[in-house]
């Protein structure tokens, strides 16, 4: 890794390292960029009110996603889920709950002080069937074919190495395992100047990969049925999206999809959990 992803990546940290003593000391850790008012296109108010009373305070407070990859990813009894950048746990506490006692759910994430409290919050939550793992989502320590479900929420826009990522996510897929993950995402037009100049990139906005990106990274990645669709804006020409695609059951050589592009802008309001 270069100096610069490497100081990028420490900025990064020590971001979240303060987000999360934040939390701990009895604060809120949201909300996104601060090129943007504080709101609600990042945070708790993204998950249903159920899904919040159902969980400790301090693992809603300290949510900082921008979208509910739980229900992106469709999560079913018995499965096995990792959350990549499993922050304070909201999202890995989630899953446990809806894969039950015959699935698990690992979080992943390289901030020590964000595994402390969401290794409180899991107490908290008496989750039997969670583990949280410390290290990065570029060399996911986990060994392949073990994870039928790879979640994750408003993280993926803050690695230096995206194709790491995509390859790592597609290691340890099972065949047939499936990823639903909320992520920022810029329009196709915007360069890498222009997403820069609408938010900073601790704040997930400058280092958001556009639609086309998003899915060419996954299809080179190997996987297949790819969606990348727009929820919410948050920033101009910035949205939160959902991103699902596949791990092939078989190997399919060249049978790797174009990304599925909507035709459409839909809006979604804030609280309604897409
Ligand atoms: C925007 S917060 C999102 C946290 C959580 N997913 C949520 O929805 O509240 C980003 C999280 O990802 C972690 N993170 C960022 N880059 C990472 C990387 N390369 N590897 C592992 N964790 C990372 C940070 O420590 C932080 O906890």
């Amino acid at each position: 890794m270069s100096h610069h992803s490497n100081d990028l990546r420490e900025t990064v940290r020590e971001r979240y390292a303060a987000a999360a003593v934040q939390v701990t000391e009895g604060g809120t850790a949201c909300c996104g960029p601060q090129a943007i008012e504080v709101d609600d296109n990042f945070g708790s108010t993204l998950y249903a009110a159920a899904e919040r009373d159902a969980l400790p305070a301090e693992a809603v407070a300290a949510s900082l996603g921008c979208g509910n990859p739980t229900a992106v990813a469709d999560l079913h009894e018995g499965d096995r889920v990792l959350d990549l950048g499993s922050g304070g746990g909201i999202d890995v506490l989630l899953s446990a709950r809806r894969v039950g006692p015959t699935g698990k759910a690992y979080g992943l994430d390289m901030t020590e002080e964000m595994l402390a409290l969401a290794l409180a919050n899991q107490k908290k939550a008496g989750a039997t069937n969670v583990e949280f793992l410390k290290g990065t989502i570029e060399a996911i320590p986990l060994p392949a074919n073990t994870i039928d479900v790879v979640i994750s929420n408003c993280v993926i826009n803050l690695s230096t190495d995206k194709p790491a990522v995509f390859a790592e996510m597609f290691r340890v897929l099972a065949p047939g395992g499936r990823i639903g993950i909320s992520d920022v995402v810029a329009d196709d037009q915007l360069g890498p100047d222009q997403r820069a100049e609408r938010g900073d990139y601790v704040g997930c906005i400058a280092g958001a990969l556009s639609f086309t990106e998003y899915g060419e990274g996954l299809a080179a990645a190997g996987f297949t049925d790819i969606e990348v669709i727009p929820t919410h804006a948050v920033a101009d020409g910035m949205h939160s999206a959902m991103v699902r695609a596949t791990k092939p059951t078989a190997p399919t050589g060249t049978t790797a999809q174009a990304p599925a592009r909507p035709t459409s802008f839909d809006s979604c309001s804030a609280g309604s959990g897409c």
